[in-house]
């Protein structure tokens, strides 16, 4: 056994204030403006239902201020327009859409449609088992075949989610001697795979290689076996992984690498392939994860690897083998998805398009949007209050856009995030600027 043992179990990023902060549900004082989530993740009591009394009064608050935006009811599809129930007024209305991962349209592309349909007509609802008992018919093992094919890989494994495919494929492999490297701004369902495992979770400063090599380094010596996690597209930010560098540096300290391509998958590289295909470096990933319910518009995750790795993760992720696979018309709408990405390139042109005109339009027009390089465009805003503020006159003035705050970033970096789709026409686009900037210069965001 390594010296590992002995070792804390979990161990921050040496840098910059950690994402915790103390519970004040106990004293709340009725006014949601001097609250955020993490003040009611505890409440030490006898009654574990104790916290969620106070939360109850934060959220009728904030509701009654216009402030709580979570769980807006759409009405129908999500298009570049989708039509709302909103919540404040309880009138249906048409808004912009640009909050959702929908990035190509394929949530409502005629043949992904059609192809479910045929496919709930053949198969019925449901699969009825999992994978390993009575739940893989001919549509899985084709949609695996697709996605081991689209990221040039032996094989593929397809989960009921993404989140459940990240926490299923990580607790797989790494046991309690290993160490879990991951960038501090990982998707939290990888840093929920690894606190499963027993292994020591590290994290280094977001892309940052100095960072990566001195805890490779350490790890070298202190545990067994060490996987680097990083997200392809990092969900909050928008930038890509630094895979040139982190690649050879794993290698150097013999670590393997996983990727999570959820929001990079159908988006990034010249064909859709994703990270590893924008660094020409296919080929070179051990494990490619992903989502199904991005991009690819249906729901569901998946990893891409060898065909040894996809054969034990089958045995060993627990949220494969005990949960039950996708329903066929989902199975067959993603295999049509996945067809309409290797088919039609015009989608993702259109895309792109989209994502260098919003970039340019709101950097001209002063606003913050961080390091983006893809569909997802923070507005850094940074004050928790004026967000809330903001992101209720941008609802107001019928724009879908959803505001991130403390605890899922950092307190300073609270932000609007815009999630830029195929289907948004250039009306929808100027349409969106004109209220961002509007809201942007009364609340002081625009520099
Ligand atoms: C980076 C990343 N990984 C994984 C997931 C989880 O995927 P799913 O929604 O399919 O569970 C998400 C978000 O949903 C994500 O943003």
């Amino acid at each position: 056994m390594s010296e590992s043992a002995k070792a804390p179990k979990v161990r921050p990023v040496d840098d910059e204030e950690e994402l915790e902060s103390v519970s004040r549900a106990a004293s709340f004082s009725g006014d949601s403006r001097e609250y955020t989530l993490a003040d009611f993740y505890e409440l030490p009591d006898k009654d574990v239902f104790a916290k969620t009394r106070p939360f109850a009064a934060f959220v009728a608050d904030a509701h009654h201020r216009k402030h709580y935006l979570y769980r807006r009811t759409l009405l129908g599809p999500c298009e570049n327009r989708t039509l709302v129930l909103d919540p404040f007024t309880g009138q249906e209305r048409s808004m912009i859409m640009m909050a959702s991962n929908n990035y190509l349209g394929l949530t409502t592309h005629p043949k992904v449609v059609e192809a479910g349909r045929r496919a709930n007509d053949e198969f019925g609802a449901g699969s009825g088992g999992v994978p390993l008992l009575a739940g893989t018919y001919k549509l899985h093992r084709e949609l695996e075949r697709k996605l081991a094919e689209l990221k040039g890989c032996e094989d593929a494994v397809v989960f009921s989610s993404g989140y459940s495919s990240n926490v299923g494929t990580i607790s797989a492999l790494l046991r309690k001697n290993d160490a879990a490297i991951n960038d501090k701004l990982n998707h939290a369902s990888l840093i929920d795979g690894c606190r499963f495992t027993g292994a020591t979770l590290r994290a280094f400063k977001h892309n940052d290689m100095k960072s990566l090599e001195r805890i490779l380094r350490e790890s070298d010596k202190e545990y067994d076996g060490k996987l680097v996690i990083v997200d392809g597209v990092f969900s909050m930010d928008g930038d890509i992984a630094n895979l040139p560098e982190i690649v050879p540096l794993a290698r150097r300290y013999n670590a393997r690498v996983m990727i999570d391509e959820a929001h990079a998958t159908g988006v990034i590289g010249d064909h859709g392939r994703g990270t590893p295909e924008h660094h020409h470096m296919e080929g070179q990933i051990d494990i490619v994860a992903g989502t199904l319910s991005k991009a690819l518009g249906g729901v569901g995750g998946f990893i891409a690897s060898s065909a040894d790795v996809c054969n034990y993760i089958r045995t060993y992720a627990r949220s494969y083998m005990f949960s039950t696979s996708l329903p066929p018309a989902v199975t067959a709408s993603l295999i049509a998805s996945v067809e309409v990405i290797q088919t039609q390139p015009e989608i993702r042109q259109r895309l792109w398009e989209n994502i260098r005109y919003m970039h340019t339009s709101l950097r001209t027009l002063g606003f913050d949007i961080g390091p983006t390089q893809t569909a997802i465009v923070p507005i850094l805003v940074g004050d928790d209050l004026k967000l809330r503020e903001m992101s209720r006159e941008i609802h107001e003035a019928g724009i879908f856009l959803n505001p991130v705050y403390f605890p899922a970033v950092p307190k300073r970096l609270s932000r609007l995030r815009l999630s830029l789709m195929a289907t948004h026409t250039r009306e929808d686009l100027d349409t969106t600027l004109n209220v961002l900037e509007t809201v942007g210069r009364k609340y002081n965001v625009i520099h």
